[in-house]
């Protein structure tokens, strides 16, 4: 997506939400020499995990901010590029995050999003054990005010705010019981026990249970599970693309 988008030495670029890295190291490797790339994230723990990364893999130019990325107070229309992956689906308010996403771009920058569809997630053949841990993680997502298919009206969201040059690239990854994503749906309901517990949507019992069973059909040498689609969809503010902000900070 970066390359398609064209990021290029002396860019600034943004990503609201980078969590604990993000695409930061990317971003960093593109926009180097010159250029700029700042972090933020409202999770000081986790922006100090990307900190440790990218100083680990000497992204120099590389900055965090601790904030909220709805009301970020960073100066309007500064960046080449505002990137922002996983927020929305998982935070809610699509749209003001939008909005102050093409606030901080420049005229002419580019508002990239990367959201899920979990619609695409799907394991062959079907197990009741797999089924029963995607519907209690739907619905922990749901309580939280969190959309997790997303992804489905990212294209549309982003040509009603008034960006141009819209692009859409959705892919999916597919997953055998070799490669070491395996555990990724077991592994992300034990991470969420707490809410899925707390929130009744399942026992601790019965969460046990599934996730044995889910782990022993995944381990089966024949199954096989497509990962949630992400949808990549950026555009250009409206104003002359040639308006280049080549000035640090
Ligand atoms: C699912 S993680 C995604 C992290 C990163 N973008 C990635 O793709 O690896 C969501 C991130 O959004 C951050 N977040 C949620 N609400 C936020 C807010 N209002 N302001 C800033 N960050 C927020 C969380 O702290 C978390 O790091």
């Amino acid at each position: 997506m970066l390359e398609r988008i064209g990021v290029r030495p002396g860019w600034r670029c943004l990503d609201l939400g980078c969590g604990a890295g993000g695409i930061l190291e990317l971003m960093a490797a593109r926009a180097e020499p010159g250029g700029l790339v700042v972090g933020l994230d409202a999770d000081a723990g986790l922006l100090q995990a990307a900190r440790d990364w990218t100083h680990a893999h000497r992204a120099a130019r590389t900055r965090f901010v601790l904030g909220d990325a709805y009301r970020t107070g960073l100066r309007p229309a500064s960046f080449d590029l505002v990137h922002v992956r996983f927020v929305a689906s998982t935070a809610g308010l699509a749209e003001p995050l939008l909005s102050e996403a093409i606030s901080l771009a420049r005229p002419g920058g580019v508002v990239a999003f990367q959201e899920p569809d979990t619609d695409a997630l799907n394991c062959y053949p079907p197990h009741p054990a797999w089924t029963r841990l995607t519907t209690a993680l739907y619905a922990a997502f749901r309580a939280v005010g969190g959309d997790t298919t997303l992804g489905q009206r990212l294209f549309a969201l982003l040509r009603h705010a008034g960006l141009e040059d819209v692009a859409y690239r959705p892919f999916v990854v597919g997953v055998t019981s070799r490669d070491p994503m395996r555990d990724f749906l077991p592994a992300t309901a034990e991470s969420l026990r707490k809410t899925l517990v707390g929130r009744d949507i399942i026992s601790d019992a019965e969460l046990d249970r599934t996730l044995a069973e889910c782990r022993a059909h995944l381990s089966q040498p024949e199954t096989v599970f497509t990962t949630y689609l992400v949808a990549q969809v950026w555009g250009r503010t409206p104003g002359s693309p040639t308006c280049q902000v080549a000035t640090l900070d």
